[in-house]
């Protein structure tokens, strides 16, 4: 807390009052600067003023610990988050009594059952199909598996023992895989949804640092304190993208790394992005990080390398008409050139790192008998929008023996190579626990 500042007067953020703590640290409490008072709910600062902060604060102050939490969860995307909305709008006794019984209904599986799995409580919660899905199927697509081959390269042995900012964070699948070099509470997970923020402290970064922000504001950490800084699938939505790269240099230290992916060139996707947001060009990208040492990376050629060629090249730039006729570029920005060479033979050394716990990958249907387990790629669901599945085997099946083994993660020397063959398939994917419920992943 000492080292934040609130993102609209600039006073240090200071603790007003602490009601309760539990191991991971401050659970419950209220801060406040200059400006104004910020509750902290679930262990997740709420500096985002789109939240019903007054409401969450008041409850916290009579310790009403439930009827603040459910205060600030509010579902991105659903037609009763816009009814819940209304609601908190009108600000009156009835409806604020009102809305707190709705969203006790809406929000009971998230505490109902401390047991339910990621995909039961994103399916409970009825998360507009697309979201939910995106979420559900994230470690699965292009863009993750870019994310994951140039984390693991750029975490090196300094940068992994100081702070990392994972920012627009979602419900924190980056957050799971970073946390596998750096120390948790050394991970700050930053979104502007407290939901989100709630189901990766929940399920993917039990221990990080969690806040509830605006990235179209200043943000409020202090000048010099990330090492490695990722914005991930999220950049497009900003408004002010001036301000954020500008926000990023300022916090980045003098070795820090920052990591924009999935950036839509406006040259092939046109400048209003499908998914909201706004594209720019590749030149208009660069423009914004003025000063740093930046690599363009067109998406499909990044990935192919990785997967097919086992080799990424940051030493050189790509070319222009290269990076011009990408739909979509990965930005990496440094201050100093050290990062940028060629890296070749990692992907084996990749997956050692995060092989602990591997599942069946949920996209595929299956079908068991005698020992084998046979696999099909299941198109049905809305998988399909998400282009990136053409890595994945259509068709393969594994043994039961080998599977059972992958998910204890204790596979033999003798099977590890079919076990890393199966994960640069997808066929396998690694998961935090309680990711599936047992019977949907086919634990055995
Ligand atoms: C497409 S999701 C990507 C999530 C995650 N980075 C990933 O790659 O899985 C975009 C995320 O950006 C967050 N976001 C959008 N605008 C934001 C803003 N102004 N401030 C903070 N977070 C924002 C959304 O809440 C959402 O979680």
């Amino acid at each position: 807390m000492s080292t934040l500042s609130c993102p609209y007067c600039g006073y240090h953020l200071e603790l007003e009052e602490v009601f309760q703590e539990n191991q991971f640290g401050t659970n419950y409490a209220i801060a406040n600067c200059e400006c104004s008072r910020y509750p902290i709910t679930e262990g997740i600062l709420v500096l985002h003023r789109g939240h019903n902060i007054e409401g969450a604060i008041e409850f916290l102050a009579k310790k009403q610990f439930t009827e603040a939490l459910l205060t600030l969860l509010v579902m991105p995307l659903t037609k009763s988050s816009k009814l819940i909305w209304l609601l908190e709008k009108m600000n009156i006794p009835f409806c604020n009594k009102l809305d707190l019984i709705c969203k006790k209904k809406i929000y009971r599986p998230l505490f109902k059952d401390p047991e339910l799995s990621f995909f039961e409580i994103i399916d409970q919660l009825k998360w507009r199909r697309f979201s939910g899905d995106y979420f559900k199927y994230r470690f699965s697509h292009l863009d993750f598996i870019g994310d994951r081959a140039l984390i693991h390269l750029l975490m090196n042995s300094e940068r992994v023992q100081k702070p990392v900012l994972d920012i627009c964070c979602g419900v924190g699948h980056h957050a799971f895989l970073i946390s596998k070099y750096v120390p948790t509470k050394n991970i700050v997970c930053a979104d502007r949804s407290f939901v989100s923020l709630y189901l990766a402290k929940r399920f993917f970064a039990k221990n990080a640092n969690f806040i509830c922000l605006d990235a179209n504001v200043y943000l409020p950490f202090e000048n010099n304190y990330f090492s490695s800084i990722f914005c991930l699938d999220a950049f497009y939505y900003i408004t002010p993208k001036r301000l954020l790269a500008n926000e990023f240099k300022r916090i980045m230290n003098l070795d820090g790394i920052l990591l924009l992916s999935t950036l839509p060139n406006s040259l092939e996707t046109g400048r209003k992005w499908i998914w909201g947001g706004e594209a720019l060009m590749p030149k208009g990208y660069l423009g914004l990080f003025n000063g740093l040492e930046v690599r363009l990376l067109p998406q499909e050629k990044l990935v192919q390398d990785y997967l097919i060629r086992d080799e990424l090249n940051l030493e050189k730039t790509c070319s222009e008409a290269e990076v011009n006729s990408s739909p979509f570029i990965f930005l990496v920005a440094t201050r100093n050139k050290r990062d940028f060479k060629v890296y070749k033979n990692f992907s084996r050394e990749l997956f050692e790192r995060v092989c602990q716990n591997l599942i069946l990958n949920p996209i595929y249907e299956r079908r068991e008998r005698g020992n084998e387990i046979y696999l099909t790629k299941d198109l049905s669901k809305n998988h399909a929008v998400f282009p990136n599945l053409k890595y994945m085997s259509e068709k393969c099946e594994i043994k039961k023996e080998l599977l059972k083994l992958a998910e204890k993660g204790s596979i033999a020397k003798s099977e590890l190579d079919k076990v890393y063959d199966l994960w640069k398939r997808f066929v396998l994917i690694d998961v935090p626990e309680n990711y599936v419920k047992v019977s949907e992943s086919l634990q055995l």
